[in-house]
């Protein structure tokens, strides 16, 4: 990353949580667990991002995994709008490509509650996934419900409302490149 857009663009972040750099370092360890699960699998791996929020972590994690795969994207929204209160998933896009019969990584950027990915798990189990796992980047841990299991987690935080790095607050901050906390005052 240039030096120039190191810090971005916004002055709105109060404190960064997790650096670009902790972020780059920790996906290659990622990358290495994901691709010991797959390697040598008969079916093949298609990646589920779920969007917005997964956008710059699938990006940044498919180019590091060393593994044959394909992309289906589904867009789901949870947090519509300037809220920090989630609200039941509303599945805007369904997976555009190939589930069935291969085995489904779901990406998401965070695992808080965990209605998104449940939701999203049982969209790929109804497409006639042969297998489904889940990466998060972030985990709101004493929150994830033990039907909802995650194979893969970047980063265990504390239970803040974090943006960047693909996470937003009313759409904005998806583009700063480190996990942080608004400046108070910004949020409800
Ligand atoms: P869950 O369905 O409650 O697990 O929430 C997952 C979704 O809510 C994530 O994919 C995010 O889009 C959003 N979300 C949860 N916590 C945060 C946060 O701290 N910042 C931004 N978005 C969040
Ligand atoms: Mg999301």
């Amino acid at each position: 990353m240039c030096d120039e857009c190191r810090d971005g663009p916004h002055a709105d972040v109060e404190r960064v949580l997790i650096s670009s750099e902790q972020i780059d370092a920790r996906l290659c360890g990622m990358a290495l667990e994901i691709a010991d699960v797959y390697a040598g699998q008969d079916a093949g791996l298609t990646l589920a991002p779920v969007m917005s929020g997964a956008i710059v972590f699938v990006a940044d994690l498919i180019r590091k995994l060393p593994l044959k795969m394909k992309l289906a994207m589904t867009h789901v929204s949870t947090y519509p709008g300037a809220t920090t209160q989630a609200h039941p998933p509303r599945v805007v896009v369904e997976p555009v490509g190939d589930l069935a019969g291969r085995h489904v990584l779901i990406v998401d950027d965070i695992l808080d509650s965990g209605s998104t990915l449940r939701r999203v798990r049982a969209m790929a189990q109804e497409r006639g996934a042969l297998s489904v796992r889940s990466a998060v980047l972030l985990r709101k841990p004493g929150k994830a419900p033990p039907d909802v299991p995650v194979e893969f987690v970047g980063f265990d935080i504390d239970d803040l409302f974090v943006v960047g790095y693909g996470l937003d607050y009313d759409d904005h901050y998806r583009n700063f490149p480190h996990v942080g906390v608004l400046r108070a005052g910004l949020m409800p």
